[in-house]
């Protein structure tokens, strides 16, 4: 199901790219775009939308608008003035193989891109309206954005856990957030957004460990992405502030709370708890 998911998500996004004209700026968004990403974001809001017992065809445009920034928000943080890494996707860094400022036009296209979808999308214009208003607060200034700035500026070798989680939910966690609340929105179903919301940044914390502890047991060319700047900028990470023990202890704890508030939704279906599981033993 995830396989054929996947599938009808990027068959759709190849035709919805197609009202660009070609240039180099197309070809850097390509680039990250179609390089091979888990869609975790897509994946988590077309299979909330199933299990309302709808269509997950609804939700495509939704879907893509959130991987659209999701891609933005790579290219921009490999770039040398952020985290300065050459593996993304398992292919070299947009950066290495466009140029810094065609990297940064191909993610800005893309960002930009993601609210021109949005807004021509088939949805009613009230739920359109709304997909745009979660999509922008998530990822902007009080959400992800703010989490990259507080990546790179605040949280140093002396931050604490609970500073470096509350990172973690920014810039992982309002991301996942928002593709579980547009989903709401897509469904008709907005009595869910808070719980939902609650849900996302859980997970997104969790993933965000995950991160960390998959980046100490495999290699990058495993996961698929660099991996060395955290130890070259000197990060602080969930494994070196709790250990490997209490950090796999934490990550189960917050998977089966999010698996809990998802069971309390009494959806229709059990394809988003299913992929829950496929997550918490990703290995990339
Ligand atoms: C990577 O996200 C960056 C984080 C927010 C941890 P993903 O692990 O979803 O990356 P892709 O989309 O599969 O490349
Ligand atoms: C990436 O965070 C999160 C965003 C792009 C918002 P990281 O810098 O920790 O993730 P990786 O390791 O590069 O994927
Ligand atoms: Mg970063
Ligand atoms: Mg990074």
């Amino acid at each position: 199901m995830t396989m054929n998911l996947t599938k009808l998500f990027e068959q759709h996004a190849l035709e919805v790219f197609e009202i660009y004209n070609d240039s180099l700026i197309k070809q850097s968004m390509l680039y990250s775009f179609f390089a091979p990403g888990k869609r975790v974001r897509p994946l988590l809001m077309l299979k909330l939308i199933s299990d309302y017992g709808l269509d997950p065809f609804i939700g495509l445009d939704g879907a893509l608008a959130l991987e659209m920034i999701h891609t933005y928000s790579l290219v921009h943080d490999d770039l040398p003035s952020m985290d300065n890494d050459s593996l993304r996707r398992g292919l070299p860094t947009n950066h290495v193989k466009f140029g810094e400022a065609n990297a940064m036009l191909g993610g800005d296209a893309l960002l930009t891109g993601a609210f021109e979808v949005l807004s021509r999308c088939s949805l009613n214009a009230e739920n359109r309206v709304k997909c745009i208003q979660i999509l922008s607060s998530r990822s902007g200034a009080n959400g992800m954005v703010l989490g990259q700035y507080q990546d790179l500026s605040l949280i140093n070798e002396n931050s604490d856990f609970q500073a470096l989680s509350a990172m973690y939910s920014l810039k992982t966690g309002e991301l996942l957030s928002a593709a579980l609340e547009m989903g709401a929105i897509i469904a008709n179903q907005n009595e869910h957004i808070f719980a939902l919301r609650e849900i996302g940044l859980s997970l997104g914390l969790a993933f965000q460990i995950q991160d960390d502890l998959l980046e100490v047991t495999l290699t990058d060319e495993a996961i698929g992405k660099s991996t060395a700047s955290d130890r070259d900028n000197h990060k602080v990470t969930a494994i070196r502030l709790l250990g490997q023990r209490k950090a796999e202890e934490l990550i189960h704890s917050l998977f089966d709370s999010v698996t809990r508030k998802i069971s309390e939704l009494n959806l229709d279906g059990t394809e988003l708890l299913d992929y829950i599981q496929e997550l918490l033993k990703r290995q990339k």
